[in-house]
Order: structure tokens, then C-alpha cells, then sequence
């Protein structure tokens, strides 16, 4: 298998990475990578790893980079095994800062992987944080809905597989607020770095859900399908 095609998601937190990534991974023959997902994943098991995760993630701090890099490596490596077919990863939620993206650049070229594109989903702080704050997710399955822009058939549980609706733990006023300047401060620098490889899509976030995935395929489709981008399609 020649190597691997990836694309990376970046968005402010409440942008739809997860929400447009649970739609169009499949379509583009791509598997979701969230590292936020794995971290709560991680959470939900009582170890010192899973607490120490929890001191961050709740004051919406970012994980420290070598944990970091250690979940989503040990996830690449998982998805080896299982698919040894797979495209690519769908990376929602990492690299956030220089250092992870050049980590990512150095385990990539080790496996012989690309970088096929960043799309980067772009919306506004005032619509991101009304976003945020009616977001509810399942705690079984990892599905986003939102009490007013997306809900589910019926309130309070999920569609998919019927647990109750929960909001995260990092959905608090402080929280919010903190994650959205990290994000300013050390991800949005990144799409400069990409930017300089003619690796970015932007992406207009600010629309329906449903406008925005078909924005995201039609800049997707004819990359992934350009063999100069993606050695492996
Ligand atoms: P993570 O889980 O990645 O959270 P985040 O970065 O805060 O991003 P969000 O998940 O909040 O935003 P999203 O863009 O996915 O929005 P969504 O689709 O849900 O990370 C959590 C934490 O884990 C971090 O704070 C950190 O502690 C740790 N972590 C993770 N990765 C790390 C890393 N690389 N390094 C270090 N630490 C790391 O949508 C939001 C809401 O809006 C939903 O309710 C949805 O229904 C609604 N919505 C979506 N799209 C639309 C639309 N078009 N119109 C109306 N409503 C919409
Ligand atoms: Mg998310
Ligand atoms: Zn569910």
C-alpha cells in the first residue's frame, strides 16, 4: 500500500469540525481522527493517564504535546492494523501548534504519508460561542447536536443509539473562552505554515450544516483525486 493521503480539519472550537467530519469521512473513503474524541474516550477510564488528561481538558487548556502526539500515533497505528486498506485520516483537532505541526511533519514523512489538504472552516467568535454553549453530545457514541441548530428527534437522546444527551465538560463560560484564545494565539498561526505549502481550502463555516459539507466535498473531491496530491488514490 502506497502511503497514506491525510487531511487535517482546522476551525475554532465550535467551527463544525466534528459535526461536518462524522459526514464526509466515509464519502471521501477517509476515517475521523479526533484527537478531542480520544481524549474523552481516555477520560472514562480511572488511571493516572485519565487524570491527568482531565486537569487539563476541563480548564480547556491544551493537553501537553507528548501525550498528545502519543494517543493520535497510538490511533494511526491501531488503524494500521484494523484497515489495512484505509485512504487516510480525517485529523480533527490536531496539530494546534507549531510543534505538534512539525511532529506531524516528521511522523508522516517517516511513514511515508502526505498531507493532501488543510480545510479550514472559518465563522465568527459571537456565532461560535452560541454554538458552543447549546451543545449537547453522546457520552456512548460521540454524536454532536445542538438544542436549537441541530437537535435530536427526541429530546434529550440520541439518534444513533438512543443514550442521553450530554454538554461537555469544557462547555463552561471560563472554558469556552479560554479554548477560543488558545486557538487565536497558537493554531490560527498554523494556517500561515500550511498556507505557504498551498495546502489550504477555506471553507465559509458560517452557513447550514448541510451547505457546508457540500462546500467542503467539492473542494475535497478533486484533490483527493489528483494523484500529485494523493499518491495513494
Ligand atoms: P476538541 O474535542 O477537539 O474540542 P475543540 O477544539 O474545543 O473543538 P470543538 O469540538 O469544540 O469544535 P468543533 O469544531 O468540533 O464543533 P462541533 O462540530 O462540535 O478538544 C477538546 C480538548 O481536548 C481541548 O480543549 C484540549 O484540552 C484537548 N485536545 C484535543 N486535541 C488536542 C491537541 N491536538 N493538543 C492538545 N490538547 C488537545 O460544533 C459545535 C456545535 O455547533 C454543535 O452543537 C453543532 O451541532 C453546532 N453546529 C456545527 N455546525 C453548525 C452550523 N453550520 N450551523 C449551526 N450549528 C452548527
Ligand atoms: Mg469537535
Ligand atoms: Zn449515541
Amino acid at each position: 500500500m502506497a502511503g497514506r493521503c491525510h487531511v487535517i480539519l482546522i476551525g475554532p472550537q465550535g467551527s463544525g469540525k466534528g459535526t461536518q467530519a462524522a459526514r464526509i469521512a466515509a464519502p471521501l473513503g477517509l476515517v475521523h481522527v479526533a484527537t478531542g474524541d480520544l481524549f474523552r474516550q481516555l477520560m472514562t477510564r480511572d488511571d493516572d493517564l485519565a487524570r491527568e488528561v482531565r486537569s487539563y481538558y476541563d480548564r480547556g487548556e491544551l493537553v501537553p504535546d507528548d501525550v498528545t502526539l502519543r494517543v493520535l500515533l497510538s490511533r494511526l497505528d491501531e488503524l494500521e492494523r484494523a484497515m489495512p486498506n484505509y485512504r487516510g485520516a480525517l485529523l480533527d483537532g490536531y496539530p494546534r501548534n507549531r510543534s505538534q505541526a512539525e511532529a506531524l511533519d516528521r511522523v508522516l514523512q517517516d511513514r511515508g504519508d502526505t498531507i493532501a489538504a488543510v480545510v479550514h472552516l472559518a465563522v465568527p467568535r459571537a456565532v461560535l460561542i452560541e454554538r458552543l454553549s447549546g451543545r449537547l453530545i453522546c457520552p456512548q457514541c460521540g454524536a454532536t447536536y445542538h438544542r436549537v441548530f441541530a437537535p435530536p428527534r427526541v429530546e434529550g437522546l440520541c439518534d444513533q443509539c438512543g443514550a442521553a444527551l450530554v454538554q461537555r465538560t469544557d462547555d463552561t463560560p471560563e472554558a469556552i473562552a479560554r479554548r477560543l484564545d488558545t486557538y487565536e494565539q497558537q493554531t490560527a498561526p498554523l494556517l500561515e505554515y500550511y498556507r505557504q505549502r498551498g495546502l489550504v481550502l477555506d471553507i465559509d463555516g458560517n452557513q447550514p450544516i448541510d451547505e457546508v459539507t457540500q462546500a467542503i466535498l467539492s473542494a475535497l473531491e478533486p484533490v483527493l483525486g489528483d494523484p500529485a496530491r494523493c499518491r495513494s488514490s
